[in-house]
């Protein structure tokens, strides 16, 4: 019967604001766990990447929020959810190269404009809910099932 229904929270971590000494932690706790339940290096990849990049943008874009991954047997899901700003226009700021980091951020590497691009590029599907004002959640979803479609 519906065994995609099983599903594991493996992941559930506050991500602090402006905290770039800690920044990429919960993605990388992440990562070693999904080495640990055996998942392809391949897709470890994938979601270790789109993790980094929302993990990152929770620090330096918004006043903190959480981090969580579930698995069920045919894919995994991030969950990045934050308390604000929120995003006033979508569509900018998933275009290549566009960028509001601040300063500091700039100055620690970030701010290529290149983040929620690349989380859609390594996702299967992505959804995004934003409210100026109260803030984003951002789920990423990754397929575990072997389709022999990856692009990389
Ligand atoms: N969670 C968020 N809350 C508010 N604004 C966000 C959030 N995530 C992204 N943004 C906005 O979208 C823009 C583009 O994000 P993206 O991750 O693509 O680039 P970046 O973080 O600025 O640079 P890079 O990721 O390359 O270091 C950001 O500069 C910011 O304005
Ligand atoms: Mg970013």
């Amino acid at each position: 019967m519906q065994k995609d229904e099983i599903k594991q929270v493996i992941l559930d971590c506050e991500v602090e604001a402006g905290d770039f000494s800690v920044g990429g932690e919960a993605s990388s706790k992440l990562k070693s766990l999904l080495h640990k339940l055996g998942i392809p290096a391949q897709t470890i990849r994938k979601i270790a990447i789109a993790t980094y990049e929302l993990e990152i943008n929770i620090i330096i874009h918004t006043y903190g929020g959480s981090l969580k991954a579930e698995v069920t047997p045919s894919e995994i899901r991030v969950i990045a959810s934050d308390k604000g700003p929120g995003i006033a226009d979508l569509e900018k700021a998933f275009q290549p190269g566009y960028s509001t980091a601040s300063q500091k951020a700039r100055e620690m590497g970030f701010g290529a404009g290149m983040g929620l691009c690349n989380i859609k590029r390594y996702s299967d599907e992505l959804n995004v809910e934003t409210e100026v004002g109260k803030g984003t959640e951002i789920e990423a979803r990754i397929s575990l099932r072997e389709s022999g479609d990856s692009n990389e």
